[in-house]
């Protein structure tokens, strides 16, 4: 039987959709699936062997013999992800920026992506999730109850995570963050498989001038409309 609703975000980088997805998550008491950490610790371990990241055989071997595992770890009311590639945590590694520049070359090969899908829809099997990413309205949970799409122009996207890396110490220019982000955008946007798009039945969501509060009340009240349950503890 299935223990809740599953709800599915996509979005380009910096929308807000694994800060939002991590608070929503805990509002119901849902597994929280963060399917970027998964493309990023496949990319990691790719840099690790001297694979290129354009070199798609190897890759897709490389992804066949990969063990990836999410930990949700919940700290006064607070969720952590933990992030472990083959036994070995990376939570922090895979946030480098040497793993976010090659993420989307590794993500646009396809037995990648149908090895991760497939790892994906497992994970998400028994329902009570909310999943984020780029193409799980469209092709991981196509059937998933509620579907949103975030998005924020590229100037307010490029200062969130300006900010965010500004606070793990990381010197990185505005200017030079905002190429980096247009460049993942069209890469993930225009790919062959499965690229970056709004599912025709996905909400769409712009955040631009919403904060984060707002944005997590008007997804709770969706997703109780659609039959998910608070979780009474949280
Ligand atoms: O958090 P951020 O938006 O920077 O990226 P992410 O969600 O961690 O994803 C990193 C990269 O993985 C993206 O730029 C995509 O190329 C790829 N990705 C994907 O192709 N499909 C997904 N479902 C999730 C991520």
């Amino acid at each position: 039987m299935k223990q809740g609703i599953s709800i599915a975000i996509d979005g380009p980088a910096g929308s807000g959709k694994s800060t939002i997805a991590k608070l929503i998550a805990v509002k119901f008491g849902y597994l929280y699936i963060d399917t970027g950490a998964m493309y990023r610790a496949i990319t990691l371990k790719a840099l690790q062997q001297g694979v290129s990241p354009q070199d798609e055989k190897s890759l897709a071997e490389l992804a066949m013999g990969t063990k990836i595992v999410l930990r949700d770890e919940k700290q006064d009311k607070e969720l952590k992800l933990r992030v472990f590639l083959d036994e070995v945590e990376v939570t922090h590694q895979i946030r480098s920026l040497e793993v976010t520049n090659n993420a989307s070359a590794v993500a646009a090969v396809a037995a990648v992506r149908t090895n991760l899908v497939k790892m994906q829809r497992q994970m998400a099997a028994a329902g009570g999730v909310v999943m984020d990413g780029r193409d799980i309205g469209t092709v991981v949970l196509p059937h998933a109850e509620l579907k949103l799409f975030l998005t924020a122009s590229i100037g307010e996207r490029s200062r969130r995570r300006f900010l965010e890396l500004e606070a793990k110490g990381v010197s990185v220019t505005l200017a030079e963050l905002e190429e980096q982000i247009r460049h993942r955008d069209f890469l993930d946007s225009n790919r062959q498989v499965d690229p970056l798009c709004q599912a025709t039945d996905a909400i769409f969501l712009d955040t631009t001038s919403l904060t984060i509060d707002q944005v997590v009340e008007k997804i709770i009240e969706l997703s109780l409309e659609k039959g998910a349950a608070l979780d009474v503890c949280n």
